[in-house]
């Protein structure tokens, strides 16, 4: 241990002193404390893995730092943390050094910032007011960084940014993940060498899937994309790559050099354009959400506009990226030992935050789970104010060692749903108190269970209030039955007003006493009908969906639906019966089993039968016969331009149909192009790929008959 607990409590206690800037102490002193707090903090952070500060506090320490030396340049020590990027090495790796050291970035925080960096732009410049600056903006990613090095168009390897000057060595991973060409024509410009710069990304969505996934196997959860990004880079079989998703986005040109070694850097031309050609080459480079700004106010309002649409974007960011768009203007800003000065990071406001833990609540899920909720003193998170979060299951709580009263460290993190990160245990006052995990259930008082490998506590009580409540309002939802209109809120006043036990009384309300209701009215009433009428009508994989049966989802459910001609079949089926299906573990299929074994569940199901709920196979749930050695079979095809013959839509359920895959980006995995007419970028790029089958419409239809 680097820091005993003593010292780390005056660490602490230095750190809030330098944070509310209420030091009267001369500069040299203070930038000796700031070195201190600040490589304590970076120590607590990559060495420990466990931050006592926000990363926004974090910042503001750094920056303080970086302004004084600034005002003071004989304060700079050799070792002061900005004289030197920060390491994300393991030795798991071998090491490779960097075309060129990646530096790390400038950060702002509002407007006033990025006009002070205009401003110094144009003092390095020279450039007065008025005369043109143009800056490109892009998204700060918040995933993994990789460094890519392509030799004579091919991708020769792969590194993680590491301290900067080196990187940690993994083009095998690089090389599974599909968005990073393992080809790209570089030599069209005369390039024989080249390094890029990027990011591995994970999407929210996959993210969301690939915890829910890992849940069920039993594995600890990610806190964030960003992790699962950076540990994916770093997995040991590269197959993992693949199932997590990563994708790898590029920003930056850092070195390009022709067949006798000269650098043709500053000869490509400007930032955009480049990331405009790497897009052409095959390259996922920031689209929609890049500008191109021609003075700084412009970049302001990208800026603000991607604030305040960050959330609803599916890739973790945390801020934006403005870089002078010029690379002659670039050269003459030139760069410190810690950032270029041409570049500067435009941060969003934090998403980690502390907040005291007031006590514990438990709700119970759909499938009868146990989750502990906690309620912490309201505090502002990125936009919002967050009250509530969830501690998971019992092991997360132990694994953490929560306690009431302590105050905790939260993020908002892959999506709107906040996270607790860590107890800051290093304020403890001693009264904290244990979490007493429920023995029963809190709804129906039933004893609760917990099965082997599970993280739960069961309610099985198949009666229980709460359970059926939240079993109807996913039943009505979008995963389930997707009766239009029909939300949370009419599950919850219908079940008070004493009309919905379970499921089946669904589809036996009184539309009259519901057109009577307080803010309903006759043609609310007759719109619920109609969508509940409609919902009757559902192919049997949506209602099997719609059952809450643990570990059924969207891709199981169509899988059995397409084996059976009634739902009630499946009362005869064993678990042999169901593992027989590719892709249906003996997990789910004993839950399966138990589901249709219990005699209230088909009671149920033929109540709503009698109701006129459809349980018998239809067209939707018979599976498409997939034709096997067919040209098509097994290949990539995207469809581009206008089609004539067929809609696009039949055009793609055909290719399936055969055993094709339809991708929707031309990219180095793309097989075959079906251009129409007045086929545009996707063409070009295709045909720069060079590696693409580019065929017409009418070739296409001939394939489908061959
Ligand atoms: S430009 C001087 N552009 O932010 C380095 N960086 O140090 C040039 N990052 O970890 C980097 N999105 O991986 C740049 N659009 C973007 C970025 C970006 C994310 C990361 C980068 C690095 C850190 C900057």
């Amino acid at each position: 241990m680097k820091y005993d607990a003593d010292s780390t409590k005056q660490l602490n206690q230095l750190t809030q002193q330098l944070l509310n800037n209420h030091s009267e102490d001369s500069s040299e002193i203070k930038a000796h404390a700031l070195r201190n707090v600040i490589q304590f903090h970076e120590y607590r952070y990559y060495v420990l893995n466990d931050p006592l500060i926000s990363d926004s506090e974090y910042d503001a320490l750094f920056k303080q730092l970086e302004q004084l030396e600034e005002t003071f340049p004989e304060l700079v020590t050799p070792d002061s943390p900005t004289q030197r990027v920060s390491s994300d090495m393991t030795e798991d790796f071998p090491s490779v050094p960097h075309l060129s050291p990646m530096l790390s970035l400038d950060n702002s925080y509002n407007a006033d910032d990025l006009k002070d960096f205009d401003k110094q732009v144009r003092k390095l410049t020279g450039l007065q007011t008025g005369e043109t600056i143009n800056y490109t903006v892009e998204p700060k990613f918040d995933g993994g960084t990789i460094v890519l090095v392509y030799e004579d168009d091919m991708l020769v390897r792969a590194a993680t940014r590491g301290n900067g000057t080196l990187g940690e060595d993994i083009t095998n991973n690089a090389r599974a993940i599909r968005s990073i060409p393992l080809k790209a024509s570089f030599s069209q410009k005369h390039i024989a060498r080249v390094e890029l710069r990027g990011e591995a990304v994970i999407r929210k969505s996959s993210f969301h899937d690939i915890n829910k996934k890992r849940e069920e196997e039993g594995k600890n959860l990610f806190a964030n994309p960003r992790n699962a990004a950076t540990g994916g880079l770093r997995v040991k079989d590269s197959k993992d790559v693949t199932s997590r998703g990563l994708e790898a986005f590029v920003f930056q040109i850092s070195h390009a050099e022709d067949a006798q070694g000269r650098s043709v850097l500053t000869e490509l031309g400007s930032h955009h354009g480049n990331i405009e050609w790497l897009n052409n080459l095959g390259f996922k480079v920031p689209q929609s959400e890049r500008a191109f700004c021609k003075n700084i106010d412009e970049v302001i309002e990208f800026c603000t506009k991607w604030e305040a649409r960050r959330e609803a974007y599916d890739y973790e960011i945390d801020g934006m990226v403005v870089k002078v768009d010029d690379p002659q203007l670039q050269e003459m800003c030139g760069a410190t030992s810690h950032h270029p000065r041409w570049a500067i990071a435009f941060k969003f406001k934090a998403k980690q935050a502390t907040s005291r833990l007031l006590q514990v609540e438990y709700q119970v899920g759909k499938t009868g789970a146990i989750t502990p909720v906690a309620k912490i003193e309201p505090v502002p998170l990125a936009g919002v104010t967050v009250s509530s979060i969830s501690l998971h299951n019992e092991d997360f709580i132990t694994s953490k060692d929560i306690r009431i009263n302590d105050v905790l460290l939260v993020e908002r993190a892959g999506d709107v749903i906040p996270y607790v990160v860590k107890v800051m245990e290093d304020i403890r006052d001693g009264d904290e108190k244990p979490i007493v995990f429920p023995q029963n259930c809190p709804s129906c008082n039933s004893r609760l269970m917990r099965s082997d490998g599970e993280a739960a506590w069961r309610c099985v009580n198949t009666l229980c209030p709460a359970q059926s409540l939240q079993k109807m309002i996913h039943h009505v939802s979008k995963d389930g039955m997707d009766i239009d209109g029909f939300g949370k809120s009419y599950v919850e006043k219908f079940k008070e007003l004493g009309w919905l036990h379970n499921i089946a009384d669904i589809y036996k309300l009184d539309y009259n006493a519901i057109s009577q209701l307080e803010g309903f009215g006759e043609k609310s009433a007759q719109n619920l009908k109609k969508a509940i009428d409609m919902a009757k009508q559902n192919p049997i994989k949506k209602l099997l969906q719609s059952l809450s049966i643990h570990h059924l989802g969207k891709k199981a459910s169509s899988l059995i639906a397409a084996q059976v001609d009634h739902i009630l079949d499946l009362a005869q089926w064993t678990v042999e019966d169901y593992v027989e299906i590719d892709e249906i573990g003996p997990v789910l299929a004993q839950n399966m089993v138990n589901f249709f074994a219990e005699e209230t569940n088909i009671e149920l199901l033929r109540d709503m039968e009698s109701q006129g709920v459809n349980l018998k196979q239809t067209q939707e749930d018979k599976p498409i016969e997939v034709v096997k050695d067919h040209p098509l079979s097994g290949k990539t095809i995207l469809f581009t331009g206008a089609l004539t013959i067929m809609t696009r839509a039949d055009a793609q359920k055909a290719a399936a149909a055969l055993g094709a895959k339809n991708i929707s980006a031309v990219s180095s995995n793309l097989d075959i192009l079906v251009a129409g007419e007045k086929a545009g970028s996707k063409l070009k790029k295709a045909q720069a790929l060079g590696t693409v089958d580019i065929i017409s419409e009418a070739d296409f239809v001939q394939l489908l008959e061959s």
